[in-house]
């Protein structure tokens, strides 16, 4: 055995430890077959101009095509995508054993996991784009062994091939919508796992096929490079300040000098007045927050900001890389930093403009409301673009180009 496979098979030992720990630090219990596909895929194989160390780091993904500045291809980060095999194993009735599965997006590590989790009797067809990328992961897939995967060079938005349905659709590429051929490729009760971008935030979504709609089943934080071709809906991000942005999701346009004078105003502090562990996960609050402040009047988006503006003052924003904020009849808001006492925090809201201090107000209302429900998560409803509102399901509803969404909490 040479050196270089003992330390391949230490470093994959760890990184699966790593994720292991990490799964419970975060609540989850990793599969025992997930699991085995991780100890058993040697990523290193899919990464070859890549080190070792970079190989196995978990928390990263490994980029391996650009455009200009821009990824637009990359092996994704093996704690998003033990995540996802996570919802897709758990939402599978009777597991991913002998399933047929279709990965949207290819880089060749996944689908050789899925190789794994399917076994001899499943099969794994991977799409990409892109031909670099798919001549990439075949070579990939054929050095480390898996040469049962079917490769196909396409635009996924369309149907692969119209003849099959897959038990499993997962989806490694950020998207907006849902196309038709996704839901229409999807066995009855089949799953689709997809990262899905609604109000400029993304969740992995494990979604059920029922009838003529998907329900979610589980969602995760999750990021990835976008979709192209057919699907691909650009995020603006507009600068209202040095060093801070606005996110723009679903058409929006907002006058980012309006944001901008806003912010060089006084603002106006409120607090929730609660007392929440370290480690609380607020990714549900950000999306209860979206789904009670969009509406006639209000712009909802999500507010970015470089350290350098945080350090300065300019906002304090809960979270720099995407916190929820709303602009709304003149006054702008958003949920600010976190207010630390004796290993408790607090929530609270920042607003400028001249009605800051009840918008302030309004804001940590809804938090209050969301803890006061049991910190409930969202439940998604994927429905066809067509569907007569009286027919869908009670919630906040988001028009997509191909389908219309429904995203309504449940008490925990
Ligand atoms: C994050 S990478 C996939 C990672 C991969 N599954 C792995 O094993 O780590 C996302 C891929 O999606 C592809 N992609 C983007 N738009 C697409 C589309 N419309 N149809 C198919 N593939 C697409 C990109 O070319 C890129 O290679």
């Amino acid at each position: 055995m040479s050196v270089d496979t003992v330390s391949d098979e230490s470093l994959r030992a760890a990184m699966v430890d790593q994720l292991v720990a990490d799964h419970a630090d975060k609540g989850l219990t990793m599969r025992p077959e997930v699991e085995a596909a991780l100890r058993a895929v040697p990523r290193h194989l899919f990464t070859p101009d890549a080190g070792l160390e970079e190989a196995y780091r978990a928390d990263q993904a490994v980029i391996t095509k650009r455009v200009g500045d821009e990824a637009v291809s990359s092996v994704s980060a093996p704690w998003l995508i033990a995540e996802m095999l996570g919802q897709a194993a758990d939402s599978v009735d009777g597991g991913l054993h002998g399933r047929h599965v279709l990965e949207i997006g290819s880089g060749g590590y996944n689908a050789a996991l899925l190789r794994e989790l399917v076994g001899p009797a499943g099969s794994v067809t991977t799409v990409d784009i892109d031909p670099d990328v798919t001549d990439r992961a075949t070579a990939c897939l054929a050095a480390a062994g898996y040469d049962d995967v079917m490769v196909v060079c396409m635009d996924a938005e369309q149907p692969i091939d119209p003849s099959r349905s897959y038990d499993l659709i997962i989806v490694t590429v950020g998207a907006w919508d849902i196309p038709r051929a996704w839901a229409g490729q999807l066995a009855e009760h089949g799953t689709l796992v997809v990262p899905l971008r609604t109000f400029g935030m993304t969740r992995s979504w494990a979604l059920r096929r029922e009838d003529d709609r998907l329900v979610s089943l589980s969602q995760r934080l999750c990021g990835f490079v976008p979709m192209r071709g057919a699907g691909a809906h650009d995020m603006q991000y507009v600068d209202v300040a040095a060093g801070v942005h606005l996110r723009l999701d679903e058409g929006q346009q907002i006058d980012p000098e309006i944001v901008g004078e806003l912010l060089s105003q006084p603002s106006t502090q409120a607090w929730a007045g609660v007392s929440l562990p370290p480690r609380t996960v607020l990714a549900d609050l950000d999306l209860w927050l979206a789904s009670r402040i969009t509406g006639t009047g209000k712009q909802f988006v999500v507010l970015t900001a470089q350290q350098d503006a945080v350090d300065t003052g300019v906002v304090v924003p809960a979270w720099r890389f995407g916190t929820p904020a709303v602009l709304h009849g003149g006054t702008f808001c958003y949920r600010s930093a976190l207010r630390w006492s004796d290993d408790m925090f607090d929530l609270g809201a920042v607003a400028h403009g001249p009605d800051a201090a009840a918008a302030a107000e309004r804001m940590v209302e809804h938090m209050r409301a969301w803890l006061d429900a049991g910190s409930p998560s969202p439940v998604l409803y994927v429905l066809p673009s067509g569907i007569p509102d009286g027919d869908l399901p009670a919630g906040t509803v988001l028009d997509k180009r191909h389908s219309r969404l429904v995203l309504t909490f449940t008490p925990a």
